[in-house]
């Protein structure tokens, strides 16, 4: 088993991820119902991110998470979507690559999920209690 060396290592990689994660049972519905993953626009963006952090590409432009605090008003990211994201992404490199590369592959998702975990977490959470709502209780005495 090899190493990630190529553009087209990165998209294999990509595209062996999003075979799992869109058929996932905790993250899939978040790819496929809620954002409506168009798989073939977003496979291209996705490649030139990984090809920029493994191959000092620099095809990625950033502003990688803007697209997640988008989908986090619409069904709220948890601890457990970003676990089960760094599992499957690390599952696949691990059955795809071995090498220095795909050791950073799995060590920078892990930063990133992190990273945007932490980030996701400053925003209104779109299922709490609107401020604005007491609930009261009111009982005869
Ligand atoms: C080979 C060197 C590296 C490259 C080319 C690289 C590249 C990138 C890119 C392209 C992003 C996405 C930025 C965006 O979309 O705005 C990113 C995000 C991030 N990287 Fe790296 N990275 C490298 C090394 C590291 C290292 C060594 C660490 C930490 C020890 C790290 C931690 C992070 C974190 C935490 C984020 C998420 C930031 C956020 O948006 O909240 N990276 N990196
Ligand atoms: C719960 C976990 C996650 C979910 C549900 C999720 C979902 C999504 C969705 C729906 C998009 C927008 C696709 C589009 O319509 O174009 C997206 C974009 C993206 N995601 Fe994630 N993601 C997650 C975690 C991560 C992590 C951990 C990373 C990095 C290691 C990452 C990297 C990216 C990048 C680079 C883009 C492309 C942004 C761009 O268009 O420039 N995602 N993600």
């Amino acid at each position: 088993m090899g190493d990630i060396e190529t553009r087209q290592d990165c998209e294999r990689l990509v595209r062996a991820f999003y075979g799992r994660a869109l058929d996932d049972p905790i993250i899939g519905f978040l790819f496929r119902d809620v954002a409506k993953l168009d798989l073939e626009a977003h496979v291209p963006r996705i490649t030139s991110f990984w090809e920029t952090i493994l191959l000092g590409a620099r095809s990625y432009g950033g502003g990688a998470f803007a697209p997640h605090a988008a989908l986090h008003m619409k069904a709220p990211l948890r601890r457990a979507h970003f676990e089960q994201w760094v599992s499957l992404w690390t599952r696949t490199v691990d059955e795809l690559f071995a090498g220095e590369r795909a050791e950073l592959a799995k060590a920078h998702a892990r930063r990133v999920a992190n990273a945007f975990y932490a980030r996701v977490q400053t925003l209104p959470d779109p299922v709490a209690e609107p401020a604005g709502l007491v609930v009261t209780r009111h009982v005869p005495r």
